[in-house]
C-alpha cells in the first residue's frame, strides 16, 4: 500500500500518473494542477483504462487540494512551464524556480516525510532549489534526469548496434543539459561487450550527440517537450522507491565533496531505495570525463546563481 502524488497534470505529470498506475507501483496516485478541472480530467481518463488494462491503482485527480495528498510516500514535481522549440532548459528557471518552491512548501505541509522527485526544468537547478529551501536530508531530493538521458542513450545505442535495447547497458552522468550531459561511452555494453568494439569510434561519437542532444530533437518534431519517457522515467524512479528496489540510476543529487563536487544537485550514479538515495556510486572517471564533468558542474553553478540573483535561495 503506497501512496504517490504527481504535481503537474499537463503531458510529463499526467503520463507519469498513467505509467504508475498501469504499472501499479503505486495503490494510490494523486494527480494535481493548478489548473480547474484538468486532474480530475486526466484521472477520469486513467481510470477509463483499468478495465482495459487490468490494473487495480486508484488514480484521482484535484484542482489545488493539497489536503488530497495528504501522507504520500513519493511525491513527483512536474509542474511549471516546458520548453519550446529552439530554447533551453535554462531559459525556464524565472517562472518554474517560484513555481516548484510554492508547490514543494504545499506538498511538506501534507507529507512531511514524503520523497521529493523533481523533473520541472532546469532539472539540476530546481533540485537544487528545493534541496536548499526544504530543510529535508539530501536523501529525500531526487532530481530525475540521468534516467532519461540514459533510457535516450540506449535506444539510440540500439539503434547503432541493431539489437534490443534492453540487452544494452549505458549511463549518462552530469547535468541533465544539451551541452551538459555525458553519456559515458567507455562504459557502455552489449551483453557484456564494450560497445566500442561493436561500433567505430564515428558511429560512437554520433550516439553520443544523438543522446545529448535528444530532447530538443522531440522538442523540434512536437513543438513541445516529449513527455511519453520523461513521464515513464519518473515513474520507473518512483518505482524504486516504492518497491525498495535498489536499482543503480543516475539522479541529480546534492554533491557534498563526492567526484570532487560541494554545493550544487548534479547526476550521478545514485542506488535509490525506501530511502530514497541510498548511496552514491562515486565512479573511476578518465582524465577526459573528468575535465567533462568539471565543465558540466561549472554551467550547473552557473545557472543556479540566477536563484540567488532571483533571492529564492
Ligand atoms: N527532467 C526531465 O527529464 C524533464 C523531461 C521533460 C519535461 N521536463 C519538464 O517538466 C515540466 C513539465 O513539462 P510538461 O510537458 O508536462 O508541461 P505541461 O505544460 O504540459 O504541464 C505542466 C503543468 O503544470 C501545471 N502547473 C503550473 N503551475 C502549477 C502550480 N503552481 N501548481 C500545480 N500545477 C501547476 C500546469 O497547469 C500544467 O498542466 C517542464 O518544466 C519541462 O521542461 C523535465
Amino acid at each position: 500500500m503506497s501512496k504517490v502524488t504527481v504535481v503537474g497534470a499537463g503531458n510529463v505529470g499526467a503520463t507519469c500518473a498513467n505509467v504508475l498506475a498501469v504499472n501499479e507501483v503505486a495503490s494510490e496516485v494523486v494527480l494535481i494542477d493548478i489548473k480547474e478541472g484538468l486532474a480530475e480530467g486526466k484521472a477520469m481518463d486513467i481510470m477509463q483504462t483499468a478495465q482495459l488494462m487490468g490494473f487495480d491503482s486508484v488514480v484521482t485527480g484535484v484542482t489545488n487540494d493539497y489536503s488530497k495528498t495528504a501522507g504520500s510516500d513519493v511525491v513527483i514535481i512536474t509542474s511549471g512551464i516546458p520548453r519550446k522549440p529552439g530554447m533551453t532548459r535554462e531559459e525556464l528557471i524565472g517562472v518554474n524556480a517560484g513555481i516548484v518552491k510554492s508547490v514543494a512548501e504545499n506538498i511538506l505541509k501534507h507529507s512531511p516525510n514524503a520523497i521529493l522527485i523533481i523533473v520541472s526544468n532546469p532539472m539540476d537547478t530546481m533540485a537544487y532549489l528545493s534541496y536548499k529551501v526544504l530543510g529535508l536530508p539530501r536523501e529525500r531530493v531526487i532530481g530525475m534526469g540521468g534516467a532519461l538521458d540514459s533510457s535516450r542513450f540506449k535506444y539510440f545505442l540500439s539503434q547503432a548496434l541493431g539489437c534490443n535495447a534492453n540487452e544494452v547497458e549505458g549511463i549518462v552522468i552530469g547535468g541533465h543539459g544539451d551541452t551538459t550531459m555525458i553519456p559515458l561511452a567507455r562504459l557502455a555494453t552489449y551483453k557484456g561487450i564494450p560497445v566500442s568494439k561493436l561500433l567505430s569510434e564515428d558511429k560512437l561519437n554520433e550516439v553520443v550527440k544523438s543522446t545529448m542532444v535528444g530532447g530538443a530533437t522531440l522538442t523540434g518534431l512536437l513543438g513541445t517537450s516529449a513527455w511519453m519517457a520523461p513521464g515513464a522515467a519518473a515513474s520507473f524512479v518512483a518505482e524504486s522507491i516504492v518497491k525498495d528496489q535498489k536499482k543503480m540510476i543516475t539522479s541529480s543529487v546534492y554533491l557534498n565533496g563526492e567526484y570532487g563536487m560541494k554545493d550544487l544537485n548534479i547526476g550521478v550514479p545514485v542506488v535509490i531505495g525506501r530511502k530514497g538515495v541510498e548511496k552514491i556510486v562515486e565512479l573511476d572517471l578518465t582524465a577526459d570525463e573528468k575535465a567533462k564533468f568539471e565543465a558540466s558542474a561549472e554551467a550547473v553553478h552557473k545557472t543556479n546563481a540566477v536563484l540567488k540573483e532571483m533571492k529564492l535561495i
